[in-house]
Parts: C-alpha cells; sequence; structure tokens
C-alpha cells in the first residue's frame, strides 16, 4: 500500500477526510450471543481492522474511534481491566501489520490514571509508526470530550496565553488533525456521548443499528454516501456556498 501523506492529502469534496465512530454495541453482540461482554470488544477489534482497512483503500486520511471513555471506569471492574488486557494485547497483535499498512497511529486521552504497561504500550506503538503516512489512527483512550476542553483551557493557563477559539483549537488533544467531517454511531443510540464535543460542531452526524462488531466495508460505504448527500454550509446559507463553492470547500476539508 502506498504511504502518501496523510496530512498532505486532498480528499474530494463527497470523500470525508476525517471520520470519527462511537464504536457502540459490544456488549448487546455478546449478549445476544450468552457470551461474556469482553469477548464482544474482542470482536470489536475485528470490526476496527476490517474499517481501518476499508478507509485505507477508499483514501479515507483520518479515522478516529472511541475505545474507552473517561466514563468507562464506572464499568464492572472485570470489563475495565478485560479492556486494559485487550488494548495491550492488540497493541502487541496489530501494530506491526497496521505499521505496514502506514498506519501512524496516537491515543489521545487522559494517561494519568493508566497503569503504566499500558502508557508503555501507547508510547512505544505511537514512536514505532510515528513515521507513517498513509492513515491518521486516533485510538481515543481513557478520553472524554469535557476533559479534552479543560486540559487544552489549563494548558492555556500554564502557559500564559489568551483563551481563544484558535489557541483552545491548538491545544487540544487531537490538533493534530483536522476536525472531523463524517462521525459515526452504531449501536442505535441517538447521542455523542462526551466524544468530540468541541471538534464536531459542523461534523455529520450518521447513526446506524449495526452493532460495531458487525460493522464492516459495506456498512462504511452506506455512512459514507449518506454523508455524500448531505449539505455542509458551515453556517452560510446555500446560495453563498454555491458561490464560493471550490475555495469553501477546499478550506471546509482544511478543517474537516
Ligand atoms: C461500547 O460498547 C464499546 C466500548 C466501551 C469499547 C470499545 C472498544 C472496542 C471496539 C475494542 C477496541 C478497543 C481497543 C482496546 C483497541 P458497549 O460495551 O457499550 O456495548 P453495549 O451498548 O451493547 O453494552
Amino acid at each position: 500500500m502506498s504511504n502518501t501523506s496523510a496530512s498532505q492529502t486532498r480528499t474530494p469534496a463527497a470523500l470525508p477526510g476525517h471520520i470519527a465512530i462511537v464504536m457502540d454495541g459490544n456488549g448487546r453482540w455478546a449478549q445476544k450471543r450468552w457470551l461474556p461482554r469482553v469477548a464482544g470488544h474482542k470482536q470489536g477489534v475485528e470490526a476496527l481492522r476490517r474499517v481501518v482497512e476499508a478507509c485505507i483503500e477508499r483514501g479515507v486520511p483520518v479515522l478516529s474511534v472511541f475505545a474507552f471513555s473517561s466514563e468507562n471506569w464506572n464499568r464492572p471492574v472485570e470489563e475495565v481491566s478485560g479492556l486494559m488486557d485487550l488494548l495491550v494485547m492488540a497493541l502487541s497483535r496489530e501494530v506491526p501489520r497496521l505499521s505496514e499498512n502506514g498506519v501512524r497511529l496516537h491515543f489521545p486521552g487522559d494517561r494519568s490514571a493508566l497503569s503504566s504497561r499500558v502508557v508503555q504500550g501507547l508510547e512505544a506503538a505511537e514512536r514505532d509508526t510515528a513515521h507513517n503516512r498513509t492513515l491518521v489512527l486516533n485510538v481515543c483512550f481513557n478520553y472524554g470530550g469535557r476533559w479534552d476542553v479543560t486540559q487544552a483551557a489549563q494548558r492555556l493557563v500554564q502557559q500564559g496565553r489568551e483563551i481563544t477559539e484558535d489557541n483552545l483549537s491548538s491545544a487540544m488533544a487531537l490538533a493534530h488533525v483536522g476536525d472531523p467531517d463524517l462521525l459515526i454511531r452504531t449501536g442505535g443510540e441517538l447521542r455523542i456521548s462526551n466524544f468530540l464535543l468541541w471538534q464536531s460542531a459542523y461534523t455529520e452526524l450518521v447513526f446506524t443499528e449495526c452493532l460495531w462488531p458487525d460493522f464492516d466495508a459495506a456498512e462504511l460505504d452506506r455512512a459514507m454516501a449518506e454523508f455524500a448527500n448531505r449539505e455542509r454550509r458551515f453556517g452560510q446559507t446555500a446560495e453563498q456556498r454555491a458561490e464560493v463553492e471550490p475555495m469553501a470547500v477546499a478550506a471546509g476539508q482544511q478543517h474537516a
């Protein structure tokens, strides 16, 4: 697979430059099969692998997924430790193949509450894939939208910088990529659940009943087709957008 720069890629207007996914429904997928919830998360890793490959094939340069939220600590202890183990296991198993495919990994989120074993795994994966340019994969882990805005504001205060929209954007945990164009939530719920609150101000939302472990390239294509049919106006009128379309689309994609 070619290893062109994800950040330099100019995507056509109908192709999202950044897709974000709330991977919901693992627990229900497992419960339907009388399996422990962690079995659903394991199958969720398989779905994630399929979707990463599908994004690369379709030329999507940035994918962000919600793997563990700030609120997931409230789950049963065995599920939390199961998710931590799964992350460490998935990293050792998947990183070489991801790297071969040109995937650069980032793990936006609060690392202060994670064990040193997990933090070392995240740091090693980020270091080992830092040279890759085909796809940026943000695996948001112990992430919350409110945490992100708060940590960005705290950082600016510490640095003695003014709280402005631009400064806040540059201090957010996903400042290395543009805002998501398309946010998909699987599992049938119609909410954002504290995912990319700041970054999704103009993001197109697509909800599907499909449980995350069943999500595949065909489901991704359905969501991308829905996205391609949306009219994005970024606060302007449809007439204004039509007038400035080529420039506006390019500018929108720098943000999106
Ligand atoms: C939500 O489903 C999913 C999660 C809390 C975890 C998502 C994790 C993965 C898809 C695996 C990839 C993770 C790593 C560690 C790389 P749910 O459990 O809330 O499902 P439910 O709504 O059916 O109960």
